[in-house]
């Protein structure tokens, strides 16, 4: 499933994160690549330890845990630190798929990446290009969202990010692990508790509501890994 998430950020505080980003030193992007996605990868990365990068990737993690729709779709076991990265002057990166594993670089944990989020820090007016193609199940998606707004895509996807040809574009990016490693049984699940959430809100007490919200933690027994 492929998920775009708003408000992740409101605004001002993207446009805050955005103007620390860009008095920063960058480097050479291909520091987290694989050995193939690094032939055709070329942007600018904050070190995963930067201190910036600590701080902000902080603010991230802390705002996703408030957020119902994206903790509720991503069901997150554990999610990698976010890191930064920034596109400019025809920068691109060509079609791949993300690495399985990560190893976070200060506590030496490993994640299975099963989902991949980009969160979008530059309003989508200020450059061309940038878009972020993913090759779904049901065919390719072309994002490229408001600042503060994230999209969620299963790590399996090949996706590409095109040449940005006019402004700069900075985002953050990051992968996690769900307790649900099925896409579809956790696209299932998704859809399960949205049915919950909008019966609650028209038939409020109602038992059913009760009894499916019971089938939604069972389900969750059965399937998670933790
Ligand atoms: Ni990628």
């Amino acid at each position: 499933m492929l998920l775009p998430i708003e408000n992740v950020l409101t605004p001002e505080t993207a446009a805050a994160f955005r103007e620390a980003l860009e008095k920063a030193d960058w480097v050479d992007g291909r520091v987290t690549a694989g050995y193939q996605s690094a032939m055709t990868k070329n942007n600018f990365q904050l070190a995963e330890d930067h201190p910036l990068a600590v701080d902000l990737g902080d603010r991230i993690l802390t705002a996703l845990q408030n957020h119902p729709l994206f903790m509720g779709a991503a069901l997150p076991f554990r999610v990698f630190p976010p890191l930064f990265n920034r596109y400019n002057g025809g920068q691109s990166f060509g079609t791949h798929v993300d690495n399985a594993i990560r190893q976070t670089a200060g506590t030496g944990h490993r994640i299975r990446t099963d989902l991949s989020a980009t969160l979008f820090l530059t309003p989508p007016d200020e450059y061309d290009g940038g878009e972020l193609v993913i090759e779904d199940t049901y065919g390719t998606q072309s994002v490229k969202l408001p600042a503060g707004h994230l999209v969620l895509y299963p790590s399996t996807s090949l996706h590409h990010v095109r040449p940005v040809t006019r402004g700069s574009r900075i985002s953050s990016f990051f992968w996690l692990q769900s307790m649900i490693r099925d896409d579809g049984q956790r696209t299932l699940l998704f859809d399960l508790d949205m049915a919950i959430q909008r019966l609650a809100g028209e038939f409020p007490g109602h038992p059913a509501g009760v009894q499916l919200t019971g089938v939604y933690h069972n389900l969750i027994r059965m399937w998670a890994e933790l």
